[in-house]
């Protein structure tokens, strides 16, 4: 199946506003030195932690694993999951997915050709079952969809992936917003990464909204962690 809207939720607590990375169309350098400074930020943040912690529980006992990130941006995460996977002696399949093609572009030339590594152009809600890989991940990339779009993500990944999903992704908090809005006022980010970060924070999810989007998924809440990771991020996927 594609991740259908699924409409009959609404969270009015997060914002409409839209992230200029969605929308504005630039060079292709400069969406490259854009989704460079994320990867320095995310690092910053700690923000691989959750998904290799979820990952080495749920790969325990594997010798091989596939593995789907979705809105993979310029692929620092799967890079980090081939260098895990090569200390552990797990044989990957590492593919990235992003609506963005000089995303896409941006991840291969950063890649080394000889990682497990593929990355595509597509869109995340149009992915369909065709190749159902082990595992679908995703990490600053649920707060991009609407509210009946991340239901129907739920849903897809629930019913797709073979054996386990999870999404890592910042939480709505004041702390946050004023961290991001006040480091963007002295380091020298690019512009979509200063104007994105309280954009990103204020389209992000609490608690009981990520318990409604769960619900409303259908999905059965004993399945799921919902974990909180220091500082200002969930993790929220199948329980290993
Ligand atoms: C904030 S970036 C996160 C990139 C990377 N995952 C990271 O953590 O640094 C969000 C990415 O999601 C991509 N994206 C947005 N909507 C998408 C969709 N419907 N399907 C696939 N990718 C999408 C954007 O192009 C962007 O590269």
């Amino acid at each position: 199946m594609t991740a259908v809207e699924l409409p009959g939720l609404e969270l009015p607590g997060r914002s409409r506003a839209v992230e200029r990375m969605d929308v504005e169309r630039v060079a292709p350098d400069d969406l490259a030195r854009a989704l460079a400074d994320l990867d320095w930020l995310t690092a910053l943040g700690l923000a691989h932690r959750p998904t290799l912690g979820w990952l080495a529980r749920i790969a325990r006992g594997r010798e091989t694993l596939s593995v789907l990130d979705v809105g993979s941006g310029r692929g620092d995460m799967l890079r980090r999951i081939a260098a895990w996977g090569a200390r552990r002696g797990i044989r990957l399949r590492l593919v990235g997915v992003d609506l963005n093609p000089d995303a896409t572009a941006a991840a291969r030339a950063a890649t080394d050709p000889a990682l497990p590594i593929v990355f595509r152009t597509g869109d995340a809600l149009r992915l369909g079952d065709a190749e159902a890989p082990d595992v679908i991940i995703s990490a600053h990339f649920a707060h991009h969809l609407g509210d009946a779009e991340l239901v129907g993500f739920l849903r897809w990944m629930e019913e797709t992936a073979r054996v386990g999903w999870f999404v890592n992704d910042l939480q709505r908090h004041a702390l946050l917003r004023a961290a991001l809005t006040g480091i963007g006022r002295v380091v020298p980010l690019h512009r979509f990464v200063v104007d994105d970060g309280p954009v990103s924070v204020d389209r992000s999810l609490v608690r009981a909204e990520w318990e409604a989007a769960l619900a409303a998924a259908g999905i059965p809440r004993e399945r799921v962690e919902l974990r909180w990771h220091m500082p200002f991020r969930w993790g929220v996927g199948t329980r290993p």
